[in-house]
């Protein structure tokens, strides 16, 4: 990028999401919008390789953070951290009290007073942090919610949110973490809805909105939260939310399935009806039953992650895509539906099969698919179409929600 003086980032990990932010950056670095100084490994015995190859094309390696944040004042600019969500919100703090910008992985955290304490530490410190739901940067989401934004949709209505993923026991295996409520005294509320299908949760949030940079507030949530693995947290929530705009989104998730599937959405508005995919386009009918195809662009939303961030450092864009007080919506959503639904719950073993697959141990809810399609269709949760393991739950008023306490079981 001729002119472009590339932002100098330095990146916190190696292993598992680490990678994809490591792609990322180097694509910066191709394209001119990002220059890789230095990572923290902090264990470097175990990432012995990493350790080499990093050296080798001379980006400094920490195996400390405080030490990174430290010695590089001057020179480094962005800090990138995908690491664990229960330590998004300390690390972050430090990194911007320490005087850079951030750019964490999503989820923001596992509790709105983790979130609220980032925004107040921007607000403070004048740094900024991003959050990196990439669904901000692809082009399907993005053209969908212009078009909200421009009236074209009236009014949203309704909008519901599904997927079936599978998950096997591996998945939980990868960190300490994965799967956990709490992880060294700090919220995580590892599943579906906090952490592996939480952008769809945030687009419906999102497009119920019809301001630009701006997502609705959840004002009244009900959760029902199940699991099928053998973990502490969830891995099938349905969530529904009505937001202050007034709303009504359906979220139906679940890890524990038998195929992939999703995730989709249906856009309800009173103009039009768009059904989103995130692997193919959008296609929206017009109230005068026109349709309209949006094709996905084929670029990579996680490269637009950083190409946006780079850009708004430098004056080229005006706006981040996703800054952590538009995010805050997604954790009071997800706050609410645990205050709801209570700890989550496990399946009976009559309702799940588990069985060994390959290296790892597979797990899938019996009819998933059946009751997912027939909640989707129906803007319903699992209790309302009397599923029988379902649990009911009560609504909870998040308009003016601070602080989540959950006790766990
Ligand atoms: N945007 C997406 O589509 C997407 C997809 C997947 C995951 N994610 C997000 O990415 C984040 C990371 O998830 P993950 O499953 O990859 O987590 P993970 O398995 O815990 O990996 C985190 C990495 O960060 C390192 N790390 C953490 N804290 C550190 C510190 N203070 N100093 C140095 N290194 C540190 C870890 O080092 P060690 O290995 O030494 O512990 C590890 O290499 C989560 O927020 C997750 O939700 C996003």
């Amino acid at each position: 990028m001729k002119g472009f003086e590339p932002v100098r980032i330095g990146l916190v990990g190696v292993a598992n999401f680490a990678a994809s932010h490591k792609a990322s950056i180097l694509r910066m670095e191709e394209e001119g919008y990002a220059d890789l100084v230095c990572v923290c490994i902090r264990n470097p015995e175990k990432y012995a390789d990493a350790v080499a190859e990093y050296g080798e094309r001379g980006t400094r390696v920490y195996t400390s953070y405080e030490e990174m944040l430290e010695t590089e004042r001057g020179n480094m600019e962005l800090v990138a951290l995908p690491t664990a969500i229960p330590d998004h919100a300390y690390t972050s703090v430090m990194a911007m009290e320490a005087g850079y910008d951030v750019l964490v992985e999503k989820a923001p955290a596992g509790a709105v007073q983790d979130v609220d304490e980032m925004i107040l530490c921007s607000a403070r410190t004048g740094r900024f942090c991003e959050v990196a739901f990439q669904n901000q940067s692809k082009n399907t989401v993005r053209a969908i919610k212009r078009r909200v934004c421009e009236g074209m949709f009236g009014k949203i209505e309704r909008i519901a949110v599904m997927a079936e993923w599978v998950r096997p026991d591996s998945y939980y295996e990868r960190n300490e973490w994965a799967g956990k409520m709490m992880y060294q005294g700090r919220y995580c509320c590892d599943g579906p809805s906090n952490n592996a299908l939480a952008h769809y949760l945030y687009n419906a949030l999102y497009w119920a909105s019809p301001r630009w940079l701006h997502a609705d507030l959840p004002v009244r949530v009900r959760g029902e939260l199940y699991r099928a693995h053998p973990i502490e947290g969830e891995d099938t929530s349905a969530i529904a939310v009505e937001t202050d705009g007034g709303c009504r989104i359906t979220y139906l998730t679940t890890l524990a399935g038998w195929e992939h599937i999703g995730p989709i959405s249906r856009i309800e508005g009173t103009e039009a009806t768009a059904d989103w995919s995130h692997n193919d386009g959008t296609v929206i009918t017009w109230a005068d039953g026109t349709t309209e195809t949006i094709p996905p662009d084929g670029t990579r939303e996680h490269f637009e992650v950083f190409r946006n961030t780079c850009k708004y450092m430098r004056g080229q864009s005006d706006t981040l895509n996703s800054p952590i007080a538009m995010a805050r919506v997604h954790t009071v959503a997800i706050n609410g539906a645990y205050e709801s639904g209570g700890p989550p719950r496990t399946i009976a073993a009559e309702h799940v099969t588990r069985e060994p697959k390959g290296e790892s141990v597979f797990t899938g809810i019996d009819g998933i698919r059946e009751i997912l399609d027939q909640c989707y269709a129906e803007h319903k949760t699992f209790s309302e179409i009397d599923v029988p393991w379902a649990y009911q739950s009560d609504w909870v008023d998040t308009t003016n929600y601070e602080r989540f306490e959950m006790e766990l079981l």
